[in-house]
C-alpha cells in the first residue's frame, strides 16, 4: 500500500513567493545566474539537496549532547561507533564536508604526477582535488547514460571493459585510485549495481590497484539496488550498504546529503592502519586534529544519528520515490528527463525540451532562468556552462548533456511543491519555442558557474 510522509511537521520555515515584476528585477540584478539571487527571493531552492535537508527531533537533541573537547570527545567516539554499524568500516576522519575530506586523502593516494584516478562519473570538486594533486580524471560510465530516453536501471555502471582495457593501455602503476561515485550524481543521480561494483572491486584486486567510494548518496544507491537488483529484495537497505562498501578500501563522504546534516564530511578506511595514521597526521594542518577534524561536538552528534536514519527504509521510501513523483509528473506533461529519474534530482534535458537553442547559449541555464521567473524556482545548470573552457587553450568545451538539475532537498518539500514545480513547467511549456539562449556580459576565469553574469540573446 502506498504511505504518505514517514513524519509530521514540528517547526517551520516560512517562504514566500516574491511578485512576478520583482522577479524580473532580482532575476536580472543577478546578471540572469540563479546562483546570484538571495534565497530569500526564491520560492523553491531546487539549487542543491547537499545541506539543505530537514534535521530529525532526534538529531536536534542530539546536539545538545555535544562534547566540544578539543581531543578526544564523546561524540567523535559516538560517531566512530556509528560509523563502524552503518558503513562497516573501521576508522573515521571527521572532515568539514566532502571536498575536505578529497583534499586530505587525495595528495596521499596519488603516488605522482600524472597517475590516472579512474571514476564512473567525477564531481567537479572531486576532478579538482585530483588535479590539484596532479592527478588526471578519467570517466569510464556506460554509453547508456548519455541517453536520456532510454531506460537503463543502472546508468551510474562502470563500462568495465572499457577501463580494463584502459588499465592494460597505460598499466597499473600509471593509475593512483578507482573511485566509485554512488550514485552517480553527474549522470543525473544514478545508480550502480552490486554487480558493477563487483566487477570493478575484481578489476582493483587484479591490479592491485586501491579502491575507494565517493559515498555521498550511499543510502540512496543502496535503496535503487534493493528495487532494481535480482537477489537484493529481501536484503534490507543497512545490510546491502555494508556489502557494497565491503569492495573498498575506503571512502570520502559528503555528509551533507546522506548523511542528513547541513555540514559534515569524513574520510573512512576499512581496515588499512597505514593509511589511516597518514590521514590522521595530514588531516591537522587542514582540518583539525583527528578527534574533530573539522567539526564541531554537536556536528559530530547531529551526524552519528543522521547515518542512522539515512538507512531507514520508510525514510528512502518517500524520498526516492518523492523525486520519482516529481521525475513521472514531468514526463507526462512531455517533459524530456534523465529516465528514470535519479535518487536526488530530476534531470531535465534541456537540449531535447529547446533544440532552437546551440550549446553555447546554454540552453539548461535559459531554462533555469525561466523557471524562476514563472515559479521562483531555483534550479541549476549541469551542461556546457558549467563545464567551462579547455584550461590550457581556453577553447569552450561542449557538454555531452545539457541538463537542468531540479534537486530536491531531503524531508524538506510535500508533494504539493512537487506538483506547484510541475503547474510552472506546463506554463513554461506552452511558451518553449520562444525561449532565448543567453550570452556572457562578464566571465571569470575560473569556477565561471557560480560568478558569471549573463544576458539574454538578442532575438
Ligand atoms: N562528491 C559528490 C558526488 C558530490 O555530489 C559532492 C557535492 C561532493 C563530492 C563534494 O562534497 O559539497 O560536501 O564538499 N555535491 C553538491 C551538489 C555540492 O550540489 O551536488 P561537499
Amino acid at each position: 500500500m502506498r504511505t504518505a510522509e514517514p513524519y509530521r511537521i514540528k517547526m517551520v520555515e516560512p517562504i514566500r513567493l516574491i511578485p512576478q515584476e520583482e522577479r524580473v528585477a532580482k532575476l536580472k540584478e543577478a546578471g540572469y545566474n540563479p546562483f546570484l539571487l538571495r534565497s530569500e527571493d526564491v520560492y523553491i531552492d531546487l539549487l542543491t539537496d547537499s545541506g539543505t535537508g530537514a534535521m530529525s527531533d532526534a538529531q536536534w537533541g542530539a546536539m545538545m549532547l555535544g562534547d566540544e573537547s578539543y581531543a578526544g570527545s564523546k561524540s567523535f567516539y559516538k560517531l566512530e561507533k556509528s560509523v563502524q554499524d552503518v558503513l562497516g568500516y573501521k576508522y573515521l576522519i571527521p572532515t568539514h564536508q566532502g571536498r575536505g575530506a578529497e583534499q586530505v586523502l587525495f595528495p596521499l593516494v596519488i603516488k605522482h604526477s600524472g597517475q590516472y584516478v579512474l571514476g564512473n562519473m567525477h564531481f567537479d570538486t572531486t576532478k579538482a582535488h585530483i588535479e590539484l594533486a596532479k592527478g588526471r580524471a578519467v570517466n569510464f560510465v556506460i554509453e547508456d547514460a548519455y541517453d536520456s530516453s532510454t531506460y537503463h536501471p543502472f546508468k551510474g555502471n562502470f563500462d568495465l571493459e572499457k577501463m580494463a582495457a584502459f588499465i592494460a593501455e597505460q598499466s597499473a602503476e600509471n593509475i593512483a585510485f578507482i573511485l566509485i561515485t554512488v550514485t552517480c550524481n553527474s549522470a543525473g543521480g544514478q545508480p550502480v549495481s552490486m554487480e558493477n561494483i563487483r566487477g570493478v572491486h575484481e578489476i582493483a584486486r587484479k591490479h592491485n590497484i586501491a579502491l575507494f567510494f565517493d559515498a555521498a548518496r550511499f543510502a540512496e544507491n543502496a535503496y535503487f539496488i534493493k528495487q532494481r537488483e535480482t537477489g537484493y529484495e529481501n536484503k534490507s537497505v543497512p545490510e546491502i550498504v555494508r556489502e557494497m562498501l565491503s569492495y573498498a578500501d575506503g571512502l570520502t563522504m559528503s555528509a551533507k546529503k546522506d548523511g542528513l546534516v547541513n555540514m559534515g564530511g569524513m574520510i573512512a578506511i576499512k581496515e588499512d592502519e597505514e593509511l589511516f595514521k597518514k590521514c590522521q597526521s595530514y588531516v591537522v594542518p587542514f582540518e583539525g586534529f583527528p578527534t574533530y577534524g573539522g567539526l564541531s561536538g554537536r556536528d559530530m552528534e547531529a551526524l552519528a544519528q543522521g547515518l542512522r536514519e539515512g538507512v531507514e527504509e520508510d525514510y528512502l521510501a518517500h524520498r526516492i520515490g518523492q523525486v520519482e513523483y516529481l521525475g513521472e509528473k514531468l514526463r507526462e506533461i512531455g517533459v524530456p528527463i534523465q529516465y528514470p529519474t535519479g535518487g536526488h534530482a530530476v534531470f531535465v534535458d534541456a537540449k531535447a525540451l529547446l533544440p532552437h537553442i546551440p550549446n553555447l547559449q546554454f540552453p539548461a541555464q535559459a531554462l533555469a532562468n525561466e523557471l524562476y521567473l514563472e515559479g521562483g524556482i531555483r534550479g541549476v545548470e549541469v551542461g556546457s556552462f558549467l563545464l567551462g573552457r579547455d584550461p590550457e587553450t581556453r577553447e569552450e568545451l561542449i557538454s555531452p548533456m545539457e541538463f537542468l538539475r531540479l534537486t530536491i532537498p531531503r524531508r524538506t518539500y510535500t508533494n504539493n511543491h512537487m506538483d506547484f514545480i510541475v503547474d510552472t513547467f506546463k506554463e513554461i511549456m506552452a511558451r518553449k519555442d520562444q525561449i532565448r539562449g543567453v550570452r556572457f556580459t562578464y566571465e571569470p576565469e575560473i569556477l565561471r558557474h557560480f560568478t558569471s553574469r549573463l544576458a539574454p540573446v538578442e532575438a
